[in-house]
């Protein structure tokens, strides 16, 4: 099979991945939560599958950069802050540190899940920003 489809398939199921792992975790700021902190049930294996997830995501989408020899279109850009605010507002969604309201979490998890849904609707649509 041609390595660009072949790295696409596996960028785009690991996606998929990612979905699922971002809900499941996503749970554990509802149900079961101790004082300001996550629901610590399968955290481990959440925190795991999440950051193979999105170290998969991050390396398959270079790949695919070398070989489209980086001839993206417009939008691949907001993609990509897009994958930045996401990253950085589930770390602060799930901080080690008491301190942080639940309230603040839900707020972190809400930003994060627009970003994924954004991310969604520019790779389906592909908007002509042109
Ligand atoms: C949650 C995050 C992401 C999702 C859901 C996602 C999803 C997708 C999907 C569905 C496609 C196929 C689009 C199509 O051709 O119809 C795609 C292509 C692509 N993605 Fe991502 N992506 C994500 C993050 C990233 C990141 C962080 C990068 C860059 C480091 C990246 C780079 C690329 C490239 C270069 C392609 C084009 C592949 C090709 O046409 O051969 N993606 N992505």
């Amino acid at each position: 099979m041609e390595t660009q489809l072949l790295v696409k398939i596996i960028h785009m199921s690991v996606a998929g991945l990612a979905i699922v792992a971002i809900l499941a975790r996503a749970l554990t700021l509802f149900v079961g939560t101790q004082g300001n902190m996550p629901n610590p049930v399968a955290r481990t294996v959440l925190v795991a599958l999440q950051h193979f997830a999105i170290t998969v995501i991050v390396l398959t989408g270079i790949v695919s950069l070398f070989l489209k020899d980086f001839d993206v279109q417009p939008w691949f850009y907001a993609k990509v802050i897009l994958f930045l605010v996401l990253v950085s507002s589930l770390g602060k969604a799930y901080k080690k540190d008491d301190s942080i309201l639940l309230v603040q979490r839900r707020a972190g998890l809400f930003i994060a899940v627009v970003s994924l849904v954004s991310i969604l609707a520019l790779v389906m649509i592909k908007p002509n920003f042109g």
